[in-house]
């Protein structure tokens, strides 16, 4: 054994190899269990022992010593062993093993070698963002985005092919109103001037001006036919709606970091429900109900008599329609071994519904499945726990958000380093200013409600974006005091194994970034790698205060700058596959 990208890992595989050496009965069912320990206890510790044990009522802590027995001296050599309690095992990483791991963990591509396993060779499909058009973007999208974004980095660092696909809201009877309004009221100056601006005050106008049973909404509805039959004027009045909706879109997706490789909305997947309808029918699960097309899940307690409405009693195809053909489409053209759709929890129902029709529908048909996620995150509230909105009681715009956002950055960076010039501090700002939102957002369980406040999430101290970045600048400029590039195999050459408990303590964090990685990727919760982050940096931090780097002693500037080194590597890497920009100043 190595000291390798995922120690863990390899400690499992070393741990099933011993299992069969010590002869232990039905080895093979032995699972090791490798999990990051309590930094008291070790590195690394192994609990599966005691259900292996318990199952075949023996004794745990025999079998703990059976298993360390025999394990090869290679593993002694690099970690101390020890057994806990009932049968625990434990490994601590001893300083050469932590300076071997430092040495050969040296760029962000060897970084990605060791965690490609995961999802290599893999082709992953990311529904993220997806706005409806003709609608400004505000506080309630910036979830998906940030959060898809988040997911997109990290399953491309593990290997997987991503393909960022922007399922947008582009089908529906709103266009029937809007298309209504646009044509008897049309502003065309304030078209020029703000075109979504423009058209949600042509599609409020519509709203108010077709209230149901009236003869307006007739004539609304016959705008919207005219459009499904391919009307060229509805169709070309609908394809602008599109476009600049789209070009308001990309304004806040540049600033946030995104490129979509396609933005195949609902509407793309009108003349592929057809199909859906004719194979669902085909294989027996569909049927009509009340004129609709519906999918009962008998299996379920509550789809067993919620179904599940794919086509509308009036034959209009509905947000089902078009979720299953799009299901079929990422597999069939994408070949997508992975579908991760990225929502708010409040559409939880409509994807199992939808995960669960999939899934026999594709059975039936022999369509090849692909693993499906419904990544959901809780609601945006303010400090007050009640939906963010503005003093008036509007939504806040997402393009005025990041605004204030920046804004805010450019005071306190102001406010700490007046000397700084003010291009750099405007652009610092900006940097700071977005990450300190995406930050926020991501490092929150997403599964709970986002509490947004400003203060927070701009503060210098704690689980912040200002924070992190603040720790890579300063690593910066030790190394531009020392007058050496981060990371210069000359400058690391002399090293020697850590050794003051805070050199070790800022090591042993180093090694654990696999786990970190391993953790967000798998369970698409990037919330583990920012305490992950926090963690190393508070850890960077403390060593820092502790150890002066720049000493005279070659050997110990050496192992110092090679710890400031990794940890600057960490950091920068950790914080881009959170879409989170990083500066060399602040
Ligand atoms: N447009 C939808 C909304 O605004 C989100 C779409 C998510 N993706 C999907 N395949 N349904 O709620």
């Amino acid at each position: 054994m190595h000291a390798s990208f995922h120690l863990a890992a390899d400690l499992d595989a070393v741990l099933r190899a011993a299992a069969s050496a010590a002869g232990l009965a039905d080895a093979s069912a032995f699972a090791p269990e490798v999990r990051t320990a309590d930094p008291r206890h070790g590195d690394f510790q192994a609990n599966g022992v005691l259900a292996y044990a318990k199952s075949r009522k023996l004794n745990p802590r025999g079998i703990a010593e059976q298993l360390v027995a025999a394990l090869p001296p290679a593993v002694r050599d690099l970690c101390e062993v020890t057994i806990a309690g009932p049968g625990f095992i434990n490994f601590t990483l001893r300083p050469a093993a932590l300076l071997a791991w430092l040495r050969t963990h040296d760029s962000e591509a060897h970084l990605r070698t060791g965690a490609a396993a995961a999802h290599a060779g893999q082709t992953w499909v990311v529904d993220y963002s997806a706005p409806n058009t003709a609608k400004q973007m505000h506080v309630g999208h910036l979830r998906s985005a940030v959060i898809g974004e988040a997911v997109c980095r990290l399953l491309a660092f593990t290997g997987a092919r991503v393909i960022r696909d922007n399922h947008l809201g582009d089908w529906g009877t709103q266009f029937g109103k809007l298309i209504y309004a646009y044509k008897r009221w049309v502003n065309p100056a304030a078209l020029a001037a703000d075109a979504i601006e423009e058209l949600e005050r042509l599609y409020k106008l519509g709203n108010e001006a077709a209230p149901d049973g009236s003869p307006e909404l007739e004539v609304a509805r016959r705008e919207l036919v005219l459009l499904q039959q391919g009307d060229p004027e509805n169709v070309a009045l609908w394809r602008k709606f599109s476009e600049v909706s789209l070009a308001a879109f990309q304004e806040i997706y540049d600033r946030l970091g995104i490129r979509f490789d396609h933005h195949l909305g609902e509407s793309f997947y009108n003349d592929k429900v057809d199909r859906v309808y004719r194979e669902l029918t085909e294989a027996g699960l569909a049927q009509v109900s009340e004129g609709a097309l519906v999918v009962f899940h008998p299996e379920h307690p509550r789809f067993k008599t919620q179904p599940f409405i794919i086509r509308k009693a009036d034959g209009a195809s509905n947000y089902a329609s078009t979720d299953l053909a799009t299901a079929l489409y990422r597999s069939e053209h994408f070949g997508a071994h992975g579908i991760v759709i990225v929502t708010d929890f409040r559409q939880a129902d409509h994807f199992e519904q939808l995960f669960l029709t999939v899934r026999k529908w594709f059975a039936a048909r022999g369509h090849r499945l692909p693993e499906l996620h419904h990544v959901t995150f809780g609601a945006v509230t303010g400090e007050d726990g009640k939906a963010l909105k503005t003093r008036s009681g509007d939504v806040i715009r997402l393009k005025l958000l990041l605004d204030e956002a920046v804004d805010r950055a450019f005071a306190i960076v102001t406010e700490k380093s007046p000397e700084i010039p003010e291009d750099e501090r405007r652009e610092i700002a900006r940097l700071v200013g977005i990450g300190a939102v995406q930050y926020a957002d991501l490092s929150q369980n997403r599964s709970s409600n986002y509490v947004f406040s400003w203060d927070k999430m701009l503060a210098l101290d704690g689980n912040t974006a200002p924070y992190l970045l603040y720790a890579v600048a300063r690593i910066h400029s030790i190394f531009r005091k020392a007058g050496v590039t981060p990371g210069d195999p000359a400058a690391e050459a002399a090293a020697t194994a850590p050794e003051t408990p805070t050199e070790i303590a800022l090591a042993r964090k180093l090694v654990k970034f696999p786990d970190a990685i391993r953790l967000a990727a798998d369970g698409l919760r990037p919330h583990y790698l920012c305490l992950y982050l926090f963690e190393l940096a508070s850890d960077y931090s403390s060593f820092n205060n502790a150890d002066k780097v720049l000493v005279d002693d070659p050997a110990l500037r050496a192992r110092r700058l090679l710890l400031c080194a990794r940890t600057l590597l960490l950091l920068e890497t950790g914080l881009r596959l959170l879409g989170v920009r990083t500066l060399q100043r602040m």
